[in-house]
Formats: C-alpha cells, sequence, structure tokens
C-alpha cells in the first residue's frame, strides 16, 4: 500500500507543478485548461482506483498496469493486456474512441475481448466518467511490455466468435438511476454494480457463462473460494452494519472477520480508496438501508466439552484463535460472530481449513500470521466435527453439517490460477 500512495503523491505533486508553471507564464486561460486537466486525470486516477483495474492488469511481482495475469475461462486461458500509455505495446495509440468501445461493447482495435475483462459491468459507465479514465490512462507511465498470448483452443480463439456472445449478453446502455430511491443508494449501486464489477465474482453465471440476473448477488464458488452471498438479506440476518463494512473496505477485517481469496485485492487496491461520501454509499446500497443499525454482541455460546470438534479445536486452533474464539491482535481473527462461519454456505469454512490463508497485511500496524493448511491433518469426519463445533459455538447456526458435504468440497475444489 505505501508503494501506491507514494507514487500518487508524487504524481499530483508532478500535475500541481504543471498547473503551476503555466500560470505564472501563460495567459489564465491556457492555467485553467490545463487544471480542468489536471482534474479530470485526478478523477479519472480514483475511477481506475474504484475499477480496480490495477488487481487484474498487473502480473504477479511484475510493473503496475503491464498485464500478462492468467484468467481462467470457460475457453481456456486469457491474459490480461498492458494498458500502460505505452503507443507500442500498451494503449497509448487508442482514441477516444476506441477507449469507449473497449470499455463498452468489449472490442477492442484488435478485436472482440474475452468476457475476463468485465465490460459485462463497466459498459454501463457514464460518458463523463469514461473521459475520466481515458484522460488517465492516456498520463500514466509507459511500459514497453509485450502482450501474452492466450491459451484458447479452435474454436473459440476466433474472437469473431465472441460476438454472438456478445450481443446475446449485453445491450449497451448507460446506467440508469433508480427514482425510487435516494441519490446515495443509486451512488452506490453505480460504484458496485458498474465499476467495482462486484457481479463479475458474486453473482452466479447461466448456461452461458453470463451473470444470471435472477440470482443477483446470491454467491458462487470461484476455484479456491466461494464469493459469498451478499445480498441485503444476508448482510442484515448476519448483523452487518455500516461501520463494519467501512473496517472491512478500508482495512481488510471488521469485527466480522478478514478478507481472503480474491476479496483480498478489491480491498487492497480498490475499494479502501472510497471517499467518506462513496463508502457511505457503497454501505446504504449493500445493506439496501441508510440509518444507521445497532451492532448487536459477537455470539459464543459456550463451550461444548463432549462434542467430537472440542478437542480438535483446544488442540490446534485456540491457540491462535483464542480458547474462546476471542482472536489475538496481531496473529489471528475472532471467530466469535465471524460471517465465514455464520453463512449457509460452508464452503469457505472448509476450504479454508483444507487449504489455509497466506499471511496478509491489512495495515502499516496490522497483519496476521498465516492461517495454516490442514488437508493432511484432519480426514473428513474431523473437518465436519471441527466446523459444526465453530458454527454451534460461535453463531446460531447448528451442527447440520454431513461428512458427505466436506469430502464433496475437498474433492471438487479447484485451485485458483493466480
Ligand atoms: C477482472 C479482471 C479485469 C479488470 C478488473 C479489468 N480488466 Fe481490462 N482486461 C482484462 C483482460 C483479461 C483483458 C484481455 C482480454 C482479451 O484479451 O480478450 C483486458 C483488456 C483490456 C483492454 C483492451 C486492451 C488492449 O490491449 O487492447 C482495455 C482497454 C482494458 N482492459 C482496460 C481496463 C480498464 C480501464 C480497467 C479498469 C476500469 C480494466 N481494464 C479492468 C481483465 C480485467
Ligand atoms: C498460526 C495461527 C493460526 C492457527 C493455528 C489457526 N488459525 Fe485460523 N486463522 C489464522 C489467521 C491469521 C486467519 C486470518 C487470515 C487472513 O485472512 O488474513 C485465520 C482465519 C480463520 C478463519 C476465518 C476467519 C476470517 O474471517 O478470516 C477460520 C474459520 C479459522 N481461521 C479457523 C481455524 C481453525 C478451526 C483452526 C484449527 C484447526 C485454526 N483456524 C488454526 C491463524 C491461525
Ligand atoms: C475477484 C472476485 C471478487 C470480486 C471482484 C469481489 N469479491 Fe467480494 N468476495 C470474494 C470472495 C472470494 C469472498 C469470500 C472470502 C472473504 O470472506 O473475504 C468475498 C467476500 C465478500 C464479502 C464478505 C466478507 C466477509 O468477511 O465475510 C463482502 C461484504 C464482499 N465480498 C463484498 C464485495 C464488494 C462490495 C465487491 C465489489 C467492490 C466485491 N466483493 C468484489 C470475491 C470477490
Amino acid at each position: 500500500m505505501k508503494a501506491t500512495s507514494l507514487s500518487r503523491h508524487s504524481f499530483s505533486r508532478r500535475l500541481k507543478g504543471a498547473v503551476l508553471s503555466l500560470a505564472v507564464f501563460g495567459g489564465t486561460a491556457v492555467a485553467q485548461a490545463a487544471q480542468d486537466q489536471a482534474g479530470l486525470i485526478a478523477q479519472g486516477k480514483y475511477l481506475a482506483e474504484i475499477g480496480d483495474c490495477v488487481a487484474c492488469h498487473t502480473p504477479q511481482g511484475g510493473r503496475e498496469l503491464s498485464g500478462g495475469l492468467p484468467f481462467e475461462t470457460p475457453f481456456g486461458i486469457v491474459y490480461s493486456t498492458n494498458i500502460t500509455s505505452d503507443k507500442e505495446t500498451g494503449i497509448g495509440h487508442y482514441s477516444y474512441q476506441d477507449f469507449y468501445r473497449a470499455m463498452h461493447e468489449g472490442i477492442s482495435p484488435n478485436g472482440n475481448l474475452y468476457p475476463a475483462m468485465p465490460y459485462t459491468s463497466y459498459h454501463l459507465l457514464t460518458d463523463a466518467d469514461t473521459r475520466a479514465l481515458y484522460a488517465y490512462f492516456m498520463n500514466t507511465k509507459p511500459i514497453s511490455q509485450e502482450n501474452k498470448d492466450s491459451e484458447i483452443g479452435f474454436p473459440f480463439n476466433i474472437r469473431m466468435g465472441l460476438k454472438a456472445w456478445n450481443l446475446m449478453n449485453h445491450e449497451d446502455s448507460v446506467f440508469t438511476p433508480d427514482p425510487a430511491k435516494s441519490d446515495s443508494w443509486n451512488r452506490g449501486s453505480y460504484l458496485v454494480n458498474v465499476l467495482g464489477h462486484c457481479g463479475e465474482c458474486h453473482t452466479p453465471r447461466n448456461a452461458i457463462f453470463a451473470m444470471d440476473p435472477t440470482a443477483h448477488f446470491q454467491g458462487t464458488v470461484l476455484d479456491t473460494f466461494e464469493a459469498s452471498n451478499i445480498t441485503p438479506e444476508e448482510l442484515n440476518r448476519q448483523n452487518w452494519t455500516h461501520e463494519d463494512l467501512k473496517q472491512l473496505f478500508t482495512k481488510g477485517y471488521s469485527r466480522k472477520g478478514t478478507v481472503f481469496g480474491g476479496m483480498y485485492p478489491v480491498v487492497y487496491h480498490s475499494y479502501s480508496h472510497l471517499t467518506e461520501q462513496d463508502m457511505r454509499a457503497v454501505t446504504s446500497y449493500l445493506l439496501d438501508n441508510e440509518a444507521d443499525i445497532e451492532a448487536l454482541p459477537l455470539a459464543f455460546n459456550g463451550h461444548d466439552k463432549a462434542a467430537p470438534g472440542y478437542n480438535t479445536y483446544m488442540g490446534y486452533c485456540a491457540g491462535c484463535h483464542g480458547q474462546d474464539g476471542e482472536g489475538r491482535p496481531n496473529v489471528a481473527p475472532a471467530l466469535a460472530g465471524n460471517a465465514t462461519l455464520d453463512r449457509t454456505s460452508v464452503y469457505n469454512a472448509v476450504s479454508l481449513l483444507l487449504n489455509g490463508i497466506v499471511s496478509q497485511h491489512y495495515n502499516s500496524t496490522t497483519s496476521f500470521y498465516a492461517m495454516p493448511a490442514y488437508a493432511d491433518k484432519f480426514d473428513d469426519q474431523q473437518l465436519t466435527d471441527l466446523v459444526n463445533y465453530m458454527r454451534t459455538t460461535w453463531t446460531a447456526q447448528k451442527a447440520d453439517i454431513g461428512v458427505s458435504k466436506v469430502k464433496d468440497i475437498r474433492t471438487n475444489m479447484k485451485q485458483s490460477v493466480h
């Protein structure tokens, strides 16, 4: 996070410098135009953050926006591209029309884009926001980096084939606010559905790989993890408050647990940059409620020492998560009232025990240990007992997970391509 904010500062200093020197040497009209342009670029940078372009267009350990990160699609592996302002290998040669078509129609000057690029969400961007994004991208640091060819088999390697998919799956139109809702709710909807493209992970896909409009935000298994059900019904059932969601999106953890898997980059690169006002708009939309919500106490129903999961928990887990699931600062999060445990779906509760979670930094003062993987340590019965134990001890869920469910998750789990 340090590197990002540093480069942001030096960038805006450069802009201010340019505006200043123009004001001194040129006429006020020229200075005004430069200031407008600087404002547009700064706005475009913010929109690019909220759109999370960096997360997908930056290779692991590589240079920002230079492309090359792999994406698994039903057709094969697709690599993101270099979207720096480099004229040969990036998008520096794009006209505004080229950029508009890539973002709204999924068509680049080289042909149709695979829907791993979420134009299926971005296509509702307003014209003004598309212009600001364009101004920003034409002014990023150019990086010369050739794009990688996709590993897609015949006949899907013919980009023309995508045209039919495109026509079936979305019409180009602009975001239309819901007149029955407030401005803040509508702003939140725009930030979540269009720029945030949250549905690309959280909405299940139908038979032709399009987001299913009848199951908006109902959650779906991605690979190692499931993008949770984030409908207002589910978030309110779990007693998420505006403050909890704000903590989660700014720091990566809240009293209801941490973000991990594909959700971590969303927070790290994108939603941690939301302004105060936009944050409230987002949480109002997600909770479908603008009023303050009371935070109920986190559940701890007491230990049942006779339950089969009890000894396993005390032996393997309590050292980090606390005897009573209260968590330990800079070691491990609390399990009391934890949202991952308090879900109807136990996919993530099981998969994080099988695979563990790599050590993640949350801000300059908080990082947790890595969560160990227990796939080789526990059999399906032990895992089932443990998950049932945690759910009955720290949530209102029942001990109703059967061993066949756990076995099924272990057998069918896919690993992430990143
Ligand atoms: C979920 C991952 C993802 C996100 C988020 C994403 N992109 Fe992409 N983008 C891709 C992939 C993958 C491709 C390559 C698709 C292909 O080759 O068909 C791509 C292609 C593009 C292209 C066409 C590039 C070319 O070389 O002609 C542009 C322009 C682009 N993205 C801009 C953006 C901008 C701007 C944002 C942020 C607002 C963004 N992308 C966010 C995955 C993503
Ligand atoms: C070495 C310390 C450590 C041990 C031992 C450990 N965990 Fe964890 N656990 C963590 C950390 C750290 C996280 C959060 C990782 C992240 O998201 O950054 C975590 C996350 C979790 C979560 C998800 C909570 C959330 O919202 O992030 C659950 C559930 C969990 N652990 C259960 C267990 C169980 C059950 C055991 C024993 C079998 C166990 N852990 C053993 C450190 C530990
Ligand atoms: C790349 C895929 C991906 C995208 C994009 C994504 N999410 Fe997630 N999200 C996940 C996964 C996986 C989880 C489950 C792991 C976890 O709890 O952090 C999750 C969990 C969550 C949770 C529950 C966190 C918890 O602690 O229980 C919320 C709330 C959430 N996402 C909101 C959003 C919003 C809002 C957006 C859009 C800005 C978004 N997500 C975009 C993958 C994604």
